[in-house]
């Protein structure tokens, strides 16, 4: 069963799946989702109801507060008090902030630099409070950059990522930007870890599978792939997928883009038994099916 305010979510894309439109940071969420958990005898939770806009969130981060933390807040009352002891949440390796590492732990400091980033921080730390405190088992998933696409007509129409960005360009005979070719990497363009949706899905229901193993607490996992992609590496692909030749235009750098964000993701595979198994090849085809499919719609 699925809890939506349908904001950026569409009901045709949740199949046979029961629907509750709500917006979970609304005053009377709690009760309503309490009585969605009695009526639906739900025993777990996955939480990806949230913003994710890093840019809206610097403009208007007290609703990304309001929205994010409001949100888990409910939730986590709801799940109290009917004894709801099992969930999955989705953060983000936003709440890393500027790290400069070659590999990032889950144990490194966190220093969010957005709210976004800080939203998603805070809520692991209530699921960490409530875990300590109560029978919840919790599992924060800190996603590195999602890419790809799980089937044609399931592409995000509302992500604003290199990825989609890159085509949206190139369908429309314009040049792709880099934001900064001067940084400390071999070609000297920003390194991220992109991890393929279906990777991403996966991971949520080795963790939903991990929540209900005996035991109380919280931990936190990295979800990529641990292999870095430099934007120049990404553009290539683009264009050997697509078959439009790009030439990519070189800007300044955005302010607070790290040089290099690479997941060490052993601590997922080994408590989760998780691994992701596709890579870059298979998140652009896939990425661009769907946008082909998005346009042809
Ligand atoms: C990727 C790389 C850019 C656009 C963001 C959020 C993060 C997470 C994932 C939610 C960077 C470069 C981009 C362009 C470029 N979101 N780039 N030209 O910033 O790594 O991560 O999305 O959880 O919290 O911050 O992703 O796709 O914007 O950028 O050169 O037109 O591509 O500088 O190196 P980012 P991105």
């Amino acid at each position: 069963m699925v809890v939506d305010d349908l904001s950026f979510g569409n009901r045709d894309r949740i199949g046979r799946a029961k629907l509750v439109q709500l917006d979970i940071s609304a005053d009377h969420a709690q009760g309503v989702l309490e009585a969605t958990m009695r009526d639906f005898d739900v025993e777990a939770v996955i939480h990806f109801a949230a913003q994710k806009q890093v840019g809206v969130s610097m403009e208007r981060p007290t609703y990304y507060y309001r929205q994010n933390v409001g949100g888990m807040t409910n939730l986590l009352a709801a799940m109290e008090s009917q004894e709801v002891s099992r969930l999955v949440f989705s953060s983000s390796a936003a709440a890393y902030g500027m790290l400069d590492v070659e590999l990032v732990t889950e144990d490194m400091p966190c220093n969010p630099i957005n709210p976004y980033g800080e939203t998603k921080l805070i809520g692991e730390w209530m699921a960490q409070r409530a875990s300590a405190a109560t029978p919840l088992r919790a599992a924060s998933l800190r996603y590195f950059n999602v890419a790809g696409a799980g089937w044609d007509d399931l592409g995000d129409p509302t992500a604003f990522n290199l990825i989609p960005i890159v085509f949206g360009q190139l369908a429309h005979g314009a040049d792709p930007v880099v934001f900064g070719d001067d940084y400390p990497t071999p070609d000297g363009t920003g390194i991220r870890d992109y991890v393929h949706v279906l990777d991403l899905a996966e991971a949520h229901l080795s963790a939903l599978s991990w929540t209900g193993k005996p035991g109380a607490g919280h931990e936190v996992f990295n979800i990529g792939t641990g292999v870095g992609s430099s934007v120049f590496e990404v553009i290539d692909e683009i264009s050997r997928v697509t078959g439009h030749s790009a030439r990519p235009q070189i800007a300044p750098r955005r302010p607070g883009d790290p040089a290099r964000v690479v997941a060490d993701v052993s601590k997922a595979t080994k408590a989760l038994g998780w691994s992701a198994n596709r890579g870059l090849s298979e998140m652009v085809e896939s990425a661009w099916a769907a946008y082909q499919a998005a346009i042809r719609a």
